[in-house]
């Protein structure tokens, strides 16, 4: 069983980015050079997926223009001899096919996922959230393809959070805390709770936004009830699911960013700078300059 379709919800309001994310989805915020949602979609790829979903909200046109042909700017590029940036230009059209499919309100993750059912059908698929970034040498969502291949159930990527930042997460209670698989850090989910009190927590297992998840999640999102906001919650879906099926927890091997919260945002956009061969050096550079590393002043001289 392959996974050959993904979806990316990307119809949030993003309010925790306010004012940027009034008129564009946070998802096209750029980190670098490159909107969240193109490293995302490109992480997709590098796992085998042929068909990407994007759920879009009522601003979707950026997000479909970026993937889209521009034949305006390729002309101009080719005419001016910029054969390199042309070629990055028409990969990003190049990368999967995209369907487009629109999420009328925000009603939730949950939600957000259900709308994309008639395109997905009767498969098992892979969930990217579209402001999550990770960082990672292999990447992310092939690594839990290669989870699924083994226990062919639906399979959630979490990290370890210490300290009371558990509270801002999903949080798994497995059934043991012994490995099921004798090289990766996997577990049978028990319980999932949406958000607990650091007491509360069961676990310092948090769930993150890259999921493999089998069909049947439609079925129980369509039953779930919408919580106190209105909303249709995926953890909602998923307690549902466990009392179905297994579902297990994987603890991916990498660096996740929220790329939907202001600092998320600016340590993904220093890290990746660092790493880039172009940059990291000059920012380096520039970093280290900081008066918060040195307090050399400015010398002015003749
Ligand atoms: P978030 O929990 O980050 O919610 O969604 P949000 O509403 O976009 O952001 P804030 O908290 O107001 O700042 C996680 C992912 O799910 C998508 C978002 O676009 C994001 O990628 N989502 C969320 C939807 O597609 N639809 C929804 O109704 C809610």
């Amino acid at each position: 069983m392959r996974i050959r379709k993904a979806v990316i919800p990307a119809a949030g309001l993003g309010t925790r980015f306010l004012p940027a994310t009034k008129a564009q989805p946070k998802e096209m915020l750029s980190l670098v050079d490159k909107p969240v949602i193109q490293y995302v979609v490109e992480e997709a790829v590098s796992a085998g997926i042929d068909h990407i979903i994007i759920v879009v909200g009522q601003d979707k046109k950026t997000i479909e223009d970026h993937f889209n042909i521009s034949h305006e700017l390729e002309k101009t590029l080719k005419t001016r001899g910029k054969k390199e940036l042309l070629h990055q230009i028409q990969k990003i059209s190049n990368l999967a096919k995209i369907s487009y499919v629109q999420q009328k309100e925000a009603l939730g993750l949950g939600h957000a996922i259900l709308v994309a059912k008639d395109l997905i059908g009767e498969e098992p698929f892979a969930v990217l959230l579209g402001d999550d970034l990770i960082d990672s040498s292999v990447p992310c969502t092939l690594q839990m393809v290669e989870v699924f291949k083994k226990f062919k159930s639906s399979i959630l990527a979490t990290q370890v959070v210490e300290g009371p930042d558990i509270s801002r997460y999903g949080v798994i209670e497995p059934k043991s805390f012994d490995s099921l698989d004798k090289t990766e850090h996997v577990f049978e989910v028990s319980d999932l709770v949406e958000k607990p009190s650091f007491t509360n927590a069961p676990s310092n297992l948090a769930i993150i936004g890259r999921y493999i998840l089998t069909e049947e999640i439609f079925d129980t999102l369509t039953t779930a009830k919408p919580d106190a906001n209105g909303e249709i919650q995926l953890t909602q879906g998923l307690r549902l699911l466990l009392e179905k099926q297994a579902i297990h927890a994987y603890c991916f091997k990498g660096k996740r960013f929220d790329a939907g919260d202001k600092l998320g945002f600016l340590k993904a956009t220093v890290e990746l700078a660092l790493k880039r061969n172009d940059l990291g050096e000059d920012f380096l550079n520039y970093l280290k300059k900081l008066p918060l590393f040195s307090n050399k002043s400015t010398q002015i001289r003749g």
